[in-house]
């Protein structure tokens, strides 16, 4: 796998190949082997964040993990992550909500950049010292990890390891999606609800990349100004005005493609707005999530609300309906094909990677509040380098307190906070 497979941009995937199995987590970094000689090397330390349980904020914990150095396998890497991507999977996955995480207790994160520090047997592409964004299914939030060198991506010079870490989960998405589900067309429109999210200013940028594109987009309104020099060509706010009624007043056919990340009644409302042979792809259930904590009279509402209809429905209609979830998605040569494009329209500067705010691991629960109280515009990002000592904000533990134990980053005066605000949810 190389940069010069990356395809012309829009090319159709080749002939499809055996497809591979799914990428499995990336490892926990040590996988001692007492027989080898590394195991009596000098064991090493490495802080991850570990979910606990399923749940509030407090179920995320920062440990400190020191076991012997890790034993690579044919085609591994091990790598030293720098930065990684907070996805509203991981929200839903600490409420126990995203069934492809393994049970806590998990390190979660599915995307991050770093740099090679180790390589395993039959690995060419990639050397010690590389600078690389990797994929993963689980395990991205901690400094080390083992990974299989074909999910790791080699980063253009002047990318930063923030903007490598926001690339993969946000535009592979919005990418597939687009061109190769929908298959967007000069001339057509696009809803794009969570418009400033990191998806949908990722779908908003990559709409750019084709000729005359209408780009409706859904976002709280402080965020419109930003979406609209991002290429939304009419930002809705859809807290206070019905955002279907605000489409059909500028476009009364409605629009030709819906991406729909919300669930239940908004994804009816997507289906009628379509027009003659537009596609609506459903690719998430936000709606499911209130509040910090599980809220089941939203999940039940919106797995009532759900669209359900016969096929002789859609025949009659000229619609389609499409699904669509990346961490389902087995064909790797597709997925790797899809990131090497995005870094070849990355280096064009066709996308620009737009980073909300970055959190040291410690702060995770300021990064998660940030995206659950809806206040990010674009990619939130973890940093695993340690905060300096007088930036950290005041916690609980006593000093040196998190060597060989578990560092809660909640303070207790946050807790009975958070555990009041979930009430009222
Ligand atoms: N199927 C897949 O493969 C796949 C992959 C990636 C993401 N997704 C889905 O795409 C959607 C966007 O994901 P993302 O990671 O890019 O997150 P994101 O859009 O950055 O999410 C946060 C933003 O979404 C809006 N929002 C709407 N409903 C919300 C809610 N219930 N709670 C919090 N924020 C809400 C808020 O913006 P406003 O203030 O503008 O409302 C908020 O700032 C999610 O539904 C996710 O599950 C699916």
């Amino acid at each position: 796998m190389s940069g010069e497979e990356a395809p012309t941009q829009h090319q159709q995937p080749e002939q499809e190949k055996k497809p591979n199995e799914p990428p499995p987590a990336a490892s926990d970094a040590p996988q001692e082997s007492e027989s080898s000689p590394a195991a009596e090397e000098k064991p090493i330390s490495w802080r991850a964040l570990v979910l606990t349980g399923h749940g509030g904020y407090d179920k995320m914990k920062l440990q400190v993990k020191t076991e012997s150095k890790p034993q690579l396998k044919a085609g591994e890497v091990l790598l030293r992550v720098k930065a990684s991507g907070l996805n509203f999977a991981e929200l839903l996955g600490r409420q126990g909500l995203y069934d492809m995480l393994p049970n806590p207790p998990v390190t979660m994160g599915m995307e991050g950049s770093g740099v090679v520090e180790a390589v395993g047997e039959d690995v060419k592409d990639r050397k010690v010292g590389d600078r690389v964004i990797a994929l993963s299914r689980s395990g991205m939030w901690q400094e080390v990890v083992v990974v299989s060198a074909d999910h790791t991506f080699p980063m253009p010079e002047h990318m930063s390891f923030e903007e490598g870490a926001a690339l993969p989960i946000n535009y592979l998405t919005a990418y597939l999606m687009l061109f190769d589900v929908a298959n967007v067309r000069p001339g057509k429109s696009v809803l794009i609800h969570m418009a400033a999210g990191g998806v949908g200013i990722a779908a908003t940028q990559l709409c750019q990349t084709v000729q005359d594109v209408t780009v409706f987009g859904t976002a709280s309104a402080s965020k419109h100004e930003t979406i609209a020099q991002g290429g939304v060509t009419h930002p809705i706010d859809y807290r206070t005005k019905d955002y279907v009624q605000e489409i059909l007043k500028i476009s009364p056919t409605g629009v030709d493609i819906v991406l729909d990340p919300l669930g239940g009644l908004d994804t009816q409302k997507g289906f009628n707005l379509l027009k003659p042979l537009g596609m609506l792809i459903v690719f998430g259930a936000a709606n499911c999530m209130t509040g910090q904590k599980k809220n089941l009279l939203a999940l039940a509402k919106t797995w009532y609300n759900q669209l359900s209809l016969s096929t002789l429905k859609l025949m009659q209609a000229n619609k389609g309906i499409s699904g669509f979830h990346l961490g389902n998605l087995i064909d790797e040569q597709l997925v790797s094909r899809t990131m090497y494009e995005l870094l070849e329209l990355y280096k064009q500067g066709k996308i620009k990677l737009r980073i909300d705010s970055c959190y040291h691991f410690e702060e995770i629960v300021d990064a998660m509040k940030r995206m659950h109280e809806r206040q990010n515009i674009g990619k939130v990002i973890l940093l695993s380098e340690p905060k300096k000592e007088e930036e950290k904000p005041k916690t609980n533990a006593e000093p040196g307190e998190n060597v060989e134990k578990t560092e809660s980053v909640i303070t207790e005066e946050e807790e009975a906070a958070e555990e009041v605000n979930a009430e009222t949810d």
